[in-house]
């Protein structure tokens, strides 16, 4: 590997120049105050290593899409907003746009106005002249013994053509019509996307992990009034029925007063059922039974303003109900694809793999729309990382050569715990490696870099969330050097700002700790919360808006909901939600969701969802409760707990431990105090806590957990002093 002017360290590691050398700063952390409302962000000091820069190949370079620093200038803040033309003409343009940013009716921005185009089109059939029988995606079942199937350019275009005519016909859908998938990860859920795009219909899928119940709400939400799903498949090495969560699902819509009028079951081998949920006459339908009325059937694309939605993500933040974030057509495919382009460094001739669920926005922008729009091949894996050991992701790797890959730190970590010398005994090579999702210990980052990426692939660290559509901010591979636990800069176009909790800004590059905000729309940007208007604007932009009257984009900035520091060298490093919401495993799970479906529980009086470091998920959830007066604690109701998670929500949510308490720490106000909880369930200190309304409880519901956590093995871990600072102010935004 060539280290251009720098100089290995002996480890792999490229060391840099003597100013950018690791250095430490001083420990300074501002105590929380007990009402837990009153710390600012600015005022926790930064107090973690600066790491070293490491530099990627010459090789890597020299093939990169993007390997001109002047790419920066052409997307300089005077570029504004026709910088973006760069993306959007990455695309077919069934009518070219007039005006590229409409800022008339903030922040309700529109992009590419008066153009049109048609998703599906770009995705799949402009590759037809050139791309025909190349693979658009490879589809890995998890049965080893089933091998990978290839789905050409042209069986995919067949595919979708085939399901978009029976969308149309069978089911009468028409373009600005929501369709809700609850689909795995199998071939035939690109194709259904891609299908509805064909039509402008807006699809909304929702995470096969989900329960049925979870689904059947967001079904309510969108107003859909057909359901794609499955009979089942594989994780981990079990068949999973998946029908009976589309009968839950329907039941729970129609309490909410809509009602689905089909539900089109795909059979995972065509022809078998395998499902132990009965169909429902005249309610469901096989899939491969119906299209044979529609095979051969071609639909010509309907070509759609920029500024209509292409489909819904739900989203947890702060209040219990998920929000639908509404992406559109022009905007949002023009961002993936660019950055695609430029940071995952997507060529069509490379095989990249991106092992992330489809369910979630990463699978929809990195899997789905940003590498078909540039025409590459695509793995798709249905199962579990390690299933049947963690050599597999590294035998998938070797046997369909793959060069890119893009995965989250969960199962980084995953991967290391179980099977750290695994890379090295397979023959692949990836010039790309992405993380994203949550921020990446410098530890797990040195082991992908080292063992996974055989110290020659570049990795990128991309940081963004389901409502900024694709990246904030990551180093452009070829450019800039990689610092591992930092992103990066701010991507192409993104102009970011960090405010203080009194709405100061917070000097820039300061490494002092703030709410990170974006200054710009960009293309890739949520257009609103699916029937909720108000709402976007409050959760988004209502806190930092300069001047609710003005019609200029700068008096708007966007709340991400993160907490960032910016170091001297302008790269981020993301501290992580401050809105309530507990990242387990890369999924984005609200603790008032979880909550709310805790005191479902009749047992229950009271609940508070607490985050616990985890080595391998990152966080896991504990939960706390305090049941209602005369009762006490016993097995059945910690299990009707677990329960009423996994039925309302999914098993993804299943708290690790669920702790019975006789009484929650209070503040005078009476709410309860997260963070004093939080400390605990993390054996670390629980602080000051004589301004409670009731400080004696404390103590013992210390000596309960602790005594049943080191009954159940579990014993206290080493914590980082950022993720001590998480832990012992946790739930100040309430
Ligand atoms: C976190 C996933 C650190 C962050 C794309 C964000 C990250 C939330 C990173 C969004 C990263 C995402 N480093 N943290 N590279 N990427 N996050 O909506 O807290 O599922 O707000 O979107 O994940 O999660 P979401």
């Amino acid at each position: 590997m060539s280290l251009i002017g720098q100089h290995n360290n002996g480890n792999g590691l490229v060391v840099s120049g003597p100013q950018l050398r690791p250095r430490k700063k001083e420990v300074a952390m501002s105590s929380s105050e007990e009402t837990g409302g009153s710390l600012s962000e600015s005022q926790i000091a930064v107090h973690w290593r600066e790491e070293e820069y490491l530099y990627p190949s010459a090789g890597f370079i020299g093939q990169a899409n993007a390997a001109e620093p002047a790419i920066y200038k052409r997307f300089s803040e005077e570029r504004f907003p026709e910088c973006f033309r760069e993306y959007a003409d990455l695309l077919h343009w069934d009518a070219y746009w007039h005006t590229t940013l409409d800022t008339t009716n903030p922040p309700f921005w529109k992009w590419f106005v008066g153009g049109r185009l048609n998703a599906s089109y770009n995705c799949v059939d402009r590759h037809l002249a050139t791309k025909a029988n190349k693979a658009a995606f490879i589809w890995v079942p998890e049965p080893e013994t089933e091998g990978a199937k290839a789905i050409t350019y042209q069986e995919l275009y067949r595919r979708v053509n085939e399901f978009a005519a029976m969308l149309k016909g069978f089911c009468g859908l028409e373009s600005g019509d929501r369709v809700t998938f609850h689909m795995p990860m199998v071939p035939d859920l690109p194709v259904s996307m891609l299908a509805c795009a064909r039509l402008g219909v807006v699809h909304s899928e929702v995470f096969a992990g989900f329960s049925g119940t979870a689904c059947g709400g967001r079904i309510a939400d969108s107003g859909s009034r057909v359901l794609v799903t499955i009979d089942g498949y594989y994780r981990d090495g079990k068949w999973l029925d998946h029908k009976a969560k589309a009968d839950e699902a329907v039941a729970v819509a129609k309490s909410e007063g809509v009602e689905i009028e089909k539900v089109l079951v795909f059979r995972r081998n065509p022809g078998e059922y395998h499902s132990a949920s009965p169909m429902v006459q005249g309610r469901d339908y096989f899939v491969d039974d119906v299209i044979g009325d529609y095979l051969r059937q071609l639909v010509a694309p309907v070509p759609m303003p920029a500024e209509a939605p292409l489909f819904l993500m739900y989203t947890s933040g702060t209040t219990g109900r998920p929000k639908g974030a509404q992406h559109s057509t022009g905007g949002y495919l023009s961002y993936v694809a660019g950055t695609s382009k430029y940071f995952l460094d997507i060529h069509p001739e490379d095989t990249y793999w991106c092992f992330a669920d489809i369910g979630w926005i990463t699978g929809h922008s990195y899997i789905v729309y940003g590498p078909l729009a540039l025409g590459t091949t695509s793995v798709l894996y249905e199962g579990a990382p390690a299933y049947p050991d963690p050599g597999r992701p590294w035998r998938i790797a070797e046997r369909l050569g793959v060069n890119i890959f893009h995965t989250a730190p969960t199962t980084v970590r995953m991967l290391r715990k179980l099977g750290k010398d695994e890379p090295a005994k397979h023959d692949y090579h990836f010039k790309l490696m992405c993380t994203v999702g949550e921020p990446i210990e410098p530890e797990v980052w040195r082991w992908y870099y080292e063992s996974v990426g055989k110290a020659e692939a570049a990795i990128v660290d991309t940081w963004w969330m389901t409502e900024t559509g694709g990246f904030l901010a990551s180093t452009l591979p070829a450019l800039k050097p990689m610092k591992p636990g930092s992103c990066g800069p701010a991507a192409l176009g993104i102009y970011p700002i960090i405010y203080d909790d009194d709405g100061e800004v917070v000097e820039a590059g300061s490494g002092k700790a703030g709410n990170i905000c974006i200054r710009n729309p960009w293309p890739g940007v949520m257009q609103t919360v699916w029937g909720q208007p108000e709402r976007f604007v409050q959760t988004y932009y209502a806190r930092y808006c300069q001047d609710k009257a003005s019609t200029d984009w700068r008096d708007w900035p966007f709340m991400c909901g993160d907490g960032a520091v910016q170091a001297e060298d302008g790269y981020y490093r993301i501290l992580g939600r401050i809105d309530d919401v507990i990242n387990v495993a890369g999924h984005r799970l609200g603790t008032k969701e979880l909550e709310s479906a805790v005191l479902t529980v009749p047992e229950v009086a009271e609940a508070a969802a607490v985050p616990v470091i985890d080595e391998v998920r990152g966080r896991v959830v504990e939960m706390y409760v305090a049941l209602q007066p005369g009762l006490s604690a016993s097995p059945e109701i910690e299990d009707k707990v677990k329960r009423s998670i996994e039925v309302q929500i999914g098993k993804v949510a299943r708290p690790k431990n669920v702790w019975i308490v006789p009484d929650m720490p209070k503040t005078r106000s009476g709410k309860i105090m997260r963070r004093v909880i939080a400390s605990i369930s993390n054996f670390a200190d629980v602080g000051d806590i004589t301004t409670l309304a009731n400080p004696d409880v404390v103590e013992g519901i210390r000596r309960q957990v602790y005594k049943q956590k080191t009954e159940r093995g579990e014993a206290p871990r080493e914590l980082s002093a950022k993720e001590l600072e998480e832990i012992q102010s946790y739930g100040k935004a309430e």
